[in-house]
């Protein structure tokens, strides 16, 4: 039987998985949805999600590759098929979770694992053309592979195309918000708090290509980075806040945090590990260590920074700018509980609600995406927001790998 990939496209309902790692590196999100239509007309249903931990081997193996110039050639050869295989896996395992059989799954859109993200700075000073400013992103879990052993047409590599567009590759999300949380009469501002958080703006006059949506700094990565210097690799990050909530902020190191330049640049603009990872963090802590600052303060500090840039950049690019209805938070920091109080704090309590109050789970926002976005690359839609990654037009996105 000949096989046409326009054959899912045809299809009036999709199985669709989404899959994931972000940049906090603690384990593939997957989820399972039944999605019908595409774009302003679809209708999603989340039959299943998940997060697989990834075993610390692999934790480790991955920190070891998303260091530029730290891991080799040879190392992220086999690391991308690798995490392929573990992708698979995951595929499989919430397939049978929703109870929807191989053969019936449609589609699998996945993201993948960066490694290395080196988007275009605007804003900046002019730097000369050099190799170590050329635009580029990496993200591996080779799609060939979870293709094959699940059967299944898969999607990956969403973020190249926006990027070969002058893009920043990033934030690719929003416009899914855009899809699932836009609403006629209220002005909502979407929160995705993973290893950097994320923000995006509906107004509610508002059409995709006017959604505001940028990386406001580090969501978990500080922290988890902390944590785990701390406990000499015991605990990945600071379950439900309790260490951070133990500690007292350190004034001087605050101080030091909000100046980082990432934090004045305009949107559109991202961000990821190399500026806010492993490398600038045990810098930081081992300066505080020297002037005595206890550890538990450090993750004090860390987390009272990243609710208080997120919270000033909320002010800046969106508040001094507008009436907001609703704050929506989703990503893994929802579940730091001192983190929040500190959002909402530092935001003059403003409420801030769950994704799960409105069917999305504050953990499979993520997979649940890139799901609709493989739906839209399947229909050959485009489904980059222009005004959140800086391309210079609408791309179609993504790598097509057939079952
Ligand atoms: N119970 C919890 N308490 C505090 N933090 C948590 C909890 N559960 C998850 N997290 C945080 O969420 C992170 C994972 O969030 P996730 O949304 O998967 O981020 P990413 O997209 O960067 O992988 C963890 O690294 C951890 O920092
Ligand atoms: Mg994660």
């Amino acid at each position: 039987m000949a096989y046409k990939l326009a054959d899912i496209a045809d299809k009036p309902v999709r199985n669709v998985i989404g899959l994931i790692s972000g940049t906090s590196m603690d384990g593939m999100d997957a989820a399972m949805v039944r999605i019908e239509g595409r774009g302003l007309g679809l209708k999603v249903k989340v039959l299943a999600y998940d997060t697989y931990e990834y075993p610390e081997e692999i934790a480790e193996a991955i920190a070891a590759v998303a260091v530029p110039d730290r891991g080799t050639t040879g190392d992220i050869c086999r690391l991308n098929f690798w995490l392929g295989r573990l992708f698979a896996e995951a595929a499989k395992a919430i397939a049978e979770k929703a109870g929807v059989p191989m053969e019936q799954v449609d589609l699998i859109g996945s993201h993948g694992q960066t490694i290395c993200h080196l988007p275009p700075r605007k804003g900046g000073p002019p730097l000369p053309p050099s190799l170590s400013r050329e635009p580029s992103t990496l993200q591996i879990g080779e799609a060939e592979v979870i293709a094959e052993l699940t059967g299944v047409t898969t999607i990956s590599d969403f973020r190249k195309r926006d990027m070969a567009a002058g893009g920043q590759g990033a934030p690719l999300v929003p416009y899914v918000d855009y899809l699932l949380f836009h609403h006629p009469e209220r002005n909502r501002i979407l929160i995705n708090i993973g290893g950097i958080s994320n923000v995006t703006f509906l107004a509610k006059d508002a059409s995709p290509e006017s959604t505001l949506a940028y990386d406001a700094g580090p969501g978990n990565m500080l922290i988890d980075t902390m944590v785990r210097i701390m406990t000499m690799n015991k605990q990945r990050y600071d379950k439900d806040g309790l260490i951070a909530r133990s500690g007292q902020v350190d004034a001087f190191l605050m101080e030091q945090l909000m100046e980082h330049p990432f934090l004045a640049l305009e949107p559109p603009k991202s961000t990821g590990r190399e500026e806010f990872g492993e490398k600038f963090t045990e810098q930081l802590f081992y300066k505080g260590v020297s002037r005595g600052v206890k550890p538990s303060d450090l993750i004090a500090t860390a987390t009272t920074f990243t609710a208080r840039a997120l919270a000033q950049s909320l002010q800046r690019f969106v508040l001094s700018r507008q009436t907001v209805d609703e704050i929506i938070v989703s990503g893994g920091g929802a579940l730091n509980q001192f983190l929040m109080e500190k959002l909402s704090a530092e935001m003059g309590n403003m409420e801030l609600r769950l994704s799960e109050e409105y069917g999305i789970p504050v953990k499979g926002k993520e997979a649940i995406a890139f799901a609709i976005l493989a739906n839209e690359t399947i229909c050959l839609a485009p489904s980059n927001l222009p005004s959140a990654t800086g391309a210079s037009g609408p791309r179609i996105l993504g790598k097509i790998s057939p079952a």
